[in-house]
């Protein structure tokens, strides 16, 4: 039973899992989601993702939620029904459910959805050759409206047209800027450059999701003795950059080797890029086990 999917506590293969009409997050977006990976029977940062997750819900004020640990528990549980050892969960929270924009006027309990399935954004060769990327037309929403550090699923309809428009171009990332002209994240993951050897990102206040996959890289150039600056970012720190990559659940690390047309350094991935690219790879050996014991 690979890709199964949990519902408000009942499991099913995906292909039978529907989500009810009424739910606020099919009406108006009103929900938060997490994409989580399994590497080698493990789930990667597993602790962090279901944190970031209920930190959204306190801020966007969800109620009835049930407590962190059984949620914990429900995604051991599904992972170890689904045996995959290679794969995606992607856990979605919802307000509840009824029609009409007033939380007060629906019913209150969160809509949970555990759905364990697999995963390939980009192909293998992406990784050694490096991604194009177009500058969108799309800026981040800034944080006084909806706080990018929020995974709301709502805000994902501006990086889908974002998305579209970096595929119109032929171009495998969309890099969105903020109100001021900063340079935010993309689509999907978030940026990072190196200059003289220094690596650098944007600060989560220029609008950015708080990466998990970027705290990792963060760690993981402390360790290696790599400097690291969360600061603000131009365009023209972009284009003269030697090296850039980006990092997300879904892209991990992945070279960023052209802007608009402009090559960043030679336009092949960097050592620093390929350092970052090695150490990860070796820390997705880190995770939760995934426990046979708790096959249901
Ligand atoms: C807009 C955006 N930025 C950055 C990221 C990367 O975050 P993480 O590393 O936690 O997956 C994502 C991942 O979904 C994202 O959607």
């Amino acid at each position: 039973m690979p890709k199964i999917v949990w519902f408000n506590g009942t499991l099913m293969p995906l292909e039978n899992a529907v989500v009810p009409a009424g739910d606020h997050a099919h009406l108006y977006g009103d929900g938060l989601f997490e994409g989580i990976r399994i590497y080698n029977g493990k789930i990667f940062r597993f602790d962090e993702h279901v944190e970031r997750l209920y930190h959204g819900a306190k801020m966007m004020g969800f109620l009835n939620m049930m407590p962190m640990a059984t949620m914990k528990q429900a995604i051991l549980e599904t992972c170890a029904t689904s045996e995959v050892t290679e794969g995606y969960i992607r856990l979605n929270l919802t307000r509840g459910t009824g029609l009409g924009l007033d939380p007060k006027n629906i019913d209150q309990t969160p809509n949970v959805m555990i759905m364990v399935n697999t995963l390939a954004l980009y192909p293998r060769e992406a990784y050694e050759t490096g991604l194009k990327v177009i500058t969108t037309s799309f800026r981040v929403m800034p944080a006084d409206s909806l706080d990018p550090r929020l995974k709301c699923i709502g805000r994902y309809a501006a990086n889908i047209m974002a998305k579209a428009e970096a595929n119109r171009a032929g171009a495998g990332e969309g890099l969105m800027l903020n109100q001021q002209g900063y340079v935010a994240e993309c689509t999907g993951d978030n940026i990072f450059i190196i200059k003289d050897g220094v690596i650098r990102t944007p600060h989560p206040s220029c609008g950015i999701l708080k990466g998990i996959t970027r705290d990792t890289v963060i760690e993981l150039a402390g360790r290696a003795g790599i400097p690291v600056e969360e600061t603000y970012i131009t365009m023209f720190d972009i284009y003269a950059c030697d090296e850039a990559f980006l990092t997300g659940t879904a892209a991990e690390v992945i070279p960023m080797v052209e802007l608009d047309g402009q090559l960043m350094g030679d336009g092949k991935p960097g050592p620093v890029t390929k350092q970052i690219m090695a150490a990860f790879r070796e820390e997705t050996n880190v995770g939760t086990d995934i426990p046979v014991a708790q096959k249901v």
